[in-house]
């Protein structure tokens, strides 16, 4: 299988997302890495046992001096105290304003890779290595670096762009299932928003992603990829069309918020609030049973939750509606939904506090 780059398109500031197979074993040979003094690899406990060995060696020929840090792993740990010990370890291995910070892992260790990257030192360049199916359709690309507040999901961070993001498909190989499914959950989100032609094929190969199905995945990865270039290049700090990129984020983000960060996968949270939205735009007359059926089977079909849980065992609707209303979105306290206006349109609109609420009674348990 050959190399496939897809441009991010932001003038100065555009980069590539290389995705091919073996790139880790030789991270320089497709494409210049950014010049530094010193690089610090980003990685957690079950990642590093993978993959850091391949990565040390790929950089050791490419800078001075190559150090890691090792994070705990997990949703719960992305936080300032776990943010600091990225800061620790730059500063206790003296990184300088040309170090390099490589984020390898998932959507958690590059959030936070990026958010250090662009604090440190007022802002240093950094790669994404990104390991998980999540992390390659979505987080690595585009710049939103964040850590998690315990009253909202990725409340604290700053747009702040990678120089290069690297997806080696090798990787996906190790991933459990229940991730896997995780990333497709983001990889779906693409269809109702933008591109239905994608859903359509989405639905014709699922067993194929499923199966881990190389030709499958890399297909994924590079469309994921190209639609969210498109948005990412219009609108980078998401002043209006990026917003669509966060389709079922808003009952999703309150899931995770209200389970407790890890309970449930980003993923899945993403999988039952893709539901939920399309069931709100349908009782707003924005699309029909049919497509909310379609939606739902194919979320099902990748094993990914349909229904919410119950957060709140009195007054559920409202600690949704609690949560929501802290969501990024959010205009003086009133909640703006990703609704999709007809399959493969998104908007972004307000909605009465008693449909919403009709909405969750509904599809929660
Ligand atoms: P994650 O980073 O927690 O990774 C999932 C699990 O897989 C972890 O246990 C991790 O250690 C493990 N793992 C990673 N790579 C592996 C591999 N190759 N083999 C075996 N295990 C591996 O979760 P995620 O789903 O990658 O990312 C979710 C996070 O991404 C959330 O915090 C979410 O808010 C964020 N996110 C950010 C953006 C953005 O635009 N910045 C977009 C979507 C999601
Ligand atoms: N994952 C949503 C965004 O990047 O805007």
């Amino acid at each position: 299988m050959s190399l496939v780059s897809v441009e991010i398109p932001l003038d100065e500031r555009s980069y590539f997302i290389d995705i091919g197979e073996g790139l880790l074993n030789d991270l320089n040979a497709n494409r210049a890495l950014p010049k530094g003094t010193s690089a610090l690899i980003v990685t957690n406990e079950t990642v590093a046992p993978l993959y850091v060995g391949k990565l040390q060696d790929a950089l050791k020929g490419q800078y001075r001096a190559v150090h890691t840090v090792i994070l705990p792993d997990g949703e719960e740990y992305k936080t300032w105290q776990t943010l600091q010990k990225i800061f620790d370890a730059l500063l206790e291995n003296g990184a300088d304003r040309k170090a390099v910070l490589f984020a390898l892992g998932g959507g958690v260790i590059g959030d936070m890779t990026g958010f250090a990257a662009a604090s440190y030192m007022r802002g240093v360049p950094f790669v994404q290595v990104p390991t998980t199916l999540l992390a390659q359709v979505d987080s690595s690309v585009g710049g939103k670096t964040a850590i998690n507040h315990p009253l909202g999901k990725n409340m604290i961070g700053a747009f702040y762009q990678p120089q290069l993001v690297v997806c080696d498909l090798d990787t996906l190989d190790t991933l459990p299932g229940r991730e896997l499914a995780a990333g497709i959950g983001e990889i779906i989100k693409y269809g109702p928003i933008y591109d239905m032609e994608f859903f359509s094929w989405l639905e014709a190969n699922m067993d194929a992603l499923l199966q881990r199905d190389r030709a499958a995945l890399a297909h994924a990865v590079k469309r994921s990829c190209e639609i969210k270039a498109w948005v990412v290049g219009q609108d980078e700090r998401e002043s209006g069309l990026r917003a669509i990129l966060n389709f079922g984020h808003t009952f999703g983000h309150a899931i995770e918020a209200g389970m407790g960060y890890g309970a449930w996968l980003h993923g899945e949270g993403v999988a039952a609030g893709m539901v939920m939205a399309a069931e709100l735009s349908k009782r707003l007359g924005m699309v029909d049973e049919a497509f909310v059926l379609r939606l739902r089977t194919v979320i099902e079909r990748a094993g990914l939750p349909v229904r919410g849980p119950r957060i709140d065992a009195d007054d559920n609707a409202g600690r949704y509606l609690q949560l929501m209303r802290i969501d990024k979105k959010s205009e003086a306290g009133e909640i703006r939904f990703v609704l999709i206006d007809g399959p493969g349109k998104a908007v972004m609109r307000p909605a009465p506090d008693a449909l919403v609420r009709d909405v969750i009674d509904a599809c929660c348990d």
